[in-house]
């Protein structure tokens, strides 16, 4: 194969659900020319509660369907599945991968000053230490403070960005990482973006942000370029859309968490 039909083929992005839609996001605005394949598992969401033997199974079938896409190169949205599965999605891809994990905790471990870093994420992705071990990898000197948060899924997909009840929860999960004194907070779910403003309100400025798509696009960035797998076109890129399930209000909660217009969501075969 020549390598410019290698570099023209589309990168496979996954989620448990409409989540994975705030990482292309973040992949679009920072790789415009790059075609991409969305899968978000709707019929199957949430993963966040899901044991991690579940997770792993739903991994390996997601990775199945973008590598029956011919995708160059997968990237895992789903910060539950980069936590618990990413070495299944690594076996099955006959690709390069990467997760969310890592991106996000090298971003956290280079922005804090004081050291203190908090995670927030859903239950599988706190219980299973992934962001703690990655970023104490990285700097053994920071300590790291963790809350699951799971009300911040349905919130942020209910639009709840501006309610009280939502501030109400924000307060509850993040003041006690607050009085931890954390500089930095990893925002170790798809959805939370979403909730930016309101988690910040609670911060009053104390605490920088991190996105763990946006940290994780910018190394996809980098892996195109040291693999050669850079899409060289110019055209305006391609972004298909798959799912297992269309719920209700896919398309208009999908347009929030992408930022602009969906097109056409189809129906993944085979779920
Ligand atoms: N996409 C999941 C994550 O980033 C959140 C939604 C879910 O629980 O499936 O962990």
């Amino acid at each position: 194969m020549s390598p410019k039909t290698r570099q023209s083929k589309p990168i496979g992005v996954f989620d448990s659900g409409i989540g994975g839609l705030t990482v292309v996001k973040a992949l679009m605005r920072r790789l415009p020319h790059e075609n991409i394949v969305y899968f978000g598992d709707t019929a199957r969401v949430p993963y966040g509660a899901k044991s991690a033997q579940v997770v792993r199974e739903y991994a390996a079938q997601d990775t199945d369907f973008l590598v029956s896409h011919d995708v160059k190169m997968i990237v895992v949205a789903c910060n539950t599945v980069s936590s618990v599965a990413l070495e299944v999605v690594q076996k099955h891809a006959k690709v390069p991968v990467e997760g969310v994990i890592l991106p996000g905790a090298k971003a956290a471990a280079n922005a804090t000053k004081k050291k203190r870093i908090g995670v927030i994420g859903t239950i599988g992705t706190i219980a299973s230490n992934a962001y703690t071990n990655a970023i104490r990898q990285l700097d053994s000197s920071a300590s790291v403070v963790s809350q699951a948060c799971p009300l911040f899924v349905p919130l942020a997909e209910e639009g709840w960005i501006d309610r009280e009840a939502t501030r109400l929860i924000a307060r509850e999960y993040l003041f006690p990482l607050k009085l931890q004194k954390i500089d930095t907070l990893v925002l170790g779910c798809t959805h939370y973006p979403i909730l930016r403003d309101v988690i910040q309100s609670v911060f009053d400025g104390s605490a920088e942000l991190i996105d763990s798509g946006e940290a994780t696009a910018a190394e996809v960035d980098g892996m195109l370029t040291d693999l050669d797998l850079r899409n060289k076109s110019d055209q305006k890129a391609n972004v298909q859309f798959f799912v297992s399930d269309i719920p209700h209000k896919f398309t208009e909660i999908g347009e929030r968490f992408l930022g602009q217009k969906l097109g056409r969501v189809r129906r993944a075969a085979g779920f």
